[in-house]
């Protein structure tokens, strides 16, 4: 079965192998080395410049573990943008903290608008920081980043914590650019690992003020997670075997491996642009497609995620295509919570290939002529 899904997704052959080293000791030479082949090529998922200031680090746990980490470098008051399933689970796991959460909600879907964020920030705060989900995975909807690091301008007390899940290595997050104080993603996505370890990065502003703070947590400690990364000594025993594959995931990335073949030769910062761009290629594919069975996409077209189109499903039986697809020996989604049986979700990220999703859409043409 081909993993189409919104992640996991498909993870590749010379990548699998990677697990399958023998461990090594995690205070030993080569963990450190595995550090170093890290944090070069993780910059730049984040968009980082060699002169950035901001850090990197690498956790083993879930995404959902590290919004959790964020949380507790950070004050009470959190203002949450809210456009789906994962951004409300950001405020929800900021009230389980005992956070006080404001929340601007919009329907699946949307996006907040950005002078409705300047207006909370200037009349129900102040607020120490807040949330947002750059690629809501449960609507392929894709929030905008820069319409609100200019709406932060005014508010430099306010720490901006983002999810990258479903957007790292799928479309460029410009970290520093962006005012971004602390990001987070699992790898299961975009970056096309099995999951199991998840990836950060933060400002310094971020690491300045957590540090002063009280941090009620040991294991999810943001300081303790980010001092110990960049002393290459990580707090806990950490899953190596996948630092493995994502040392080597990275480093391919890096090196234009993972392109389409024929691909022209390209390297660092210009090979993740030419990844996002494939990505690009394929979210307008599956539009286009969806348009010719006379559908549309959840999202306006300015708001598409790169790595995963939800689809209006009209008349459509979801069940019945996700079934058919499945016959087919590909997986896609159904809806996510009420959209259930209303949409489906493609998730052409990671390595994927224009040419892979060509084959994917053929065989949902032929399962949509049989319904
Ligand atoms: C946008 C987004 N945020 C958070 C999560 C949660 O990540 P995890 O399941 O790794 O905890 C997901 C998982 O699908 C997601 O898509």
């Amino acid at each position: 079965m081909t993993l189409w899904i919104p992640g996991p997704t498909e993870v590749r052959p010379s990548i699998l192998a990677e697990l399958a080293r023998p461990p090594i000791g995690h205070r030993s030479a080569g963990m450190k080395d595995l550090h170093h082949r890290i944090d070069g090529p993780l910059a730049l998922a984040f968009g980082l410049a060699p002169d950035s200031p901001s850090t990197v680090a690498v956790h083993s746990a879930s995404g959902t573990a590290i919004m959790e980490a964020a949380l507790h470098g950070v004050g009470e008051r959190v203002l949450s943008l809210i456009n789906g399933a994962f951004s409300k689970r950001f405020a929800a796991v900021a009230e389980a903290l005992g956070k006080e959460v404001t929340r601007i909600e919009v329907p699946m879907g949307q996006v907040v608008d950005p002078m409705k964020v300047a207006q909370a920030l200037d009349t129900k705060g102040p607020f120490d920081a807040m949330t947002v989900v750059s690629s809501e995975t449960s609507t392929g909807t894709a929030t905008p980043l820069a319409p609100l690091a200019k709406v932060l301008e005014n508010h430099p007390n306010v720490r901006f914590l983002v999810d990258v899940v479903s957007m790292i290595a799928a479309g460029p997050i410009d970290f520093d650019t962006h005012r971004v104080d602390f990001a987070l993603a699992g790898v299961q996505k975009a970056l096309a690992l099995p999951p199991g370890i998840a990836v950060m990065c933060c400002s310094e502003r971020y690491l300045a003020e957590a540090q002063k703070r009280n941090r009620p947590s040991w294991y999810l400690d943001p300081v303790r997670i980010i001092e110990g990364h960049a002393a290459q000594k990580t707090p806990a025993t950490p899953a190596v075997p996948h630092y493995y594959a994502l040392a080597q995931q990275l480093e391919d990335i890096s090196a234009g491996v993972t392109l389409p073949k024929g691909h022209a030769p390209v390297e660092g910062p210009a090979a993740w642009q030419a990844r996002y761009e494939v990505h690009s290629a394929m979210r307008a594919r599956t539009a286009e497609w969806a348009e010719g069975h006379g559908l549309s996409l959840l999202p306006a077209p300015e708001f598409a995620a790169p790595a995963v189109s939800c689809i209006q499903a009209g008349k459509l039986n979801v069940a019945a295509l996700v079934a058919g697809l499945a016959e087919e020996d590909y997986s896609i989604s159904n809806g996510y919570g009420d959209l259930k049986g209303k949409t489906f979700r493609i998730g052409h990220m990671g390595d994927h290939s224009l040419q892979g999703l060509e084959e994917l859409l053929t065989a949902a043409d032929k399962v949509i002529a049989r319904l």
